[in-house]
């Protein structure tokens, strides 16, 4: 098992398999893009599954593949395939932004994927294409539909919450749990220093608020989702899916965190929000052992600070310098 200092049993693994993205959100990411890892830096399948097995020898039964945008990186679904064969491993998730899912979908879902997250910020295409300097509304849209096709159901899109951008489409997002099997996530925005430009504090909406607003379309049933669960999930009174509420600022879940990250070019993050992490990659090509990785994985479990400083620094000088396509969010 793996427990760290503060008690915390950890059971998932993050996995960014890319620092790449097609789109260019505008509080994630500068206009020009950040500078990205060569392609000798990034972990290659074999080296993640080692990882991942060794993780799993550990006690990590969950495992979500992230980016960048994980579906810019060619044959993930050998990936998943790979992973799906670890006998451990209870659940493979994905996090995408959905652009390319109609094309793979299907494939994913062969391989042995069992669910996905889609970032969407609006359901209007002008807006959706100016949040992601130039995305195309209609691709998620198809990608979601083609989630359902293939029986990649239920479906949770990620809203990131923007006060004058996308406060006033709460409910639209909402509407969409009354009779498909979507989760609808609202997820406070946490700045960080690479998109904090786009998104000052004033653009700042809470997931107190949004509940509010959901709560307007009928009474909100809560839903267990088991004490990790980062978000607070409800059902709208005679909906058929589920509407959810991350508050990493206004209500940390630091104290139920079960996660452990690891980025693309193999550095293990105990905590999203520190600026280090143990270089298992180098390790690995150093000629270690599986035992040695182990290590490195408890060692790096034993470093998860206790809670995130977003609150107690002031923004620039807390340890948000990177970007959340780095890290996969
Ligand atoms: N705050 C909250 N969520 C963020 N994401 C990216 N940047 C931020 C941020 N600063 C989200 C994306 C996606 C996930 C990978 O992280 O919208 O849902
Ligand atoms: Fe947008 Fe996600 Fe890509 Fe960042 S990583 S630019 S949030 S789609």
């Amino acid at each position: 098992m793996l427990v760290d200092s503060f008690g915390r049993n950890i059971t998932y693994l993050r996995i960014s398999v890319t620092d790449r993205c097609n789109l260019r959100c505008r509080y994630c990411m500068p206009q020009g893009g950040i500078s990205y890892k060569v392609p000798a830096e990034i972990l290659s399948f074999e080296e993640i599954c080692r990882i991942a097995r060794a993780a799993s020898c550990l006690g990590v039964r969950k495992l979500r593949i992230t980016g960048g945008e994980p579906l810019v990186r060619k044959d993930l679904s050998l990936l998943v395939r790979e992973l799906r064969s670890i006998r451990e491993i209870d659940e493979i998730a994905l996090t995408t932004n959905g652009i390319y899912l109609s094309e793979y979908a299907r494939e994913l879902k062969e391989a042995g994927l069992d669910r996905v997250n889609v970032s969407l910020d609006s359901l209007v295409e002008d807006k959706f294409e100016k949040i992601t300097r130039g995305g195309k509304l209609a691709s998620v849209l198809k990608g979601i539909d083609a989630l359902f096709a293939a029986r990649l159901a239920p479906v949770r899109i990620n809203t990131v919450l923007l006060k004058g951008f996308n406060d006033d489409e709460i409910m639209s997002f909402a509407q969409l749990t009354r009779t498909d099997p979507i989760d609808a996530r609202f997820i406070e925005h946490m700045p960080t220093r690479l998109g904090h430009g786009a998104c000052g504090d004033d653009q700042f909406f809470s997931a107190r608020e949004a509940k509010e607003i959901c709560g307007r379309l009928g009474r909100l049933i809560p839903v267990d989702r088991g004490s990790r669960s980062t978000a607070r999930a409800y059902r709208i009174d005679g909906f058929y899916g589920t509407v959810g509420f991350i508050s990493p600022i206004t209500e940390p879940f630091c104290r139920s965190c079960d996660k452990l990250r690891l980025t693309s070019d193999g550095v293990l993050k105990s905590c999203l929000h520190l600026p280090h992490g143990i270089d298992i990659k180098e390790a690995m090509r150093g000629g270690a052992t599986d035992e040695d990785l182990g290590r490195l994985i408890e060692k790096a479990v034993a470093s998860k600070p206790r809670a995130h400083n977003l609150l107690t620094m002031p923004l620039g000088r807390n340890s948000e310098n990177f970007s959340m396509c780095q890290i996969g969010g």
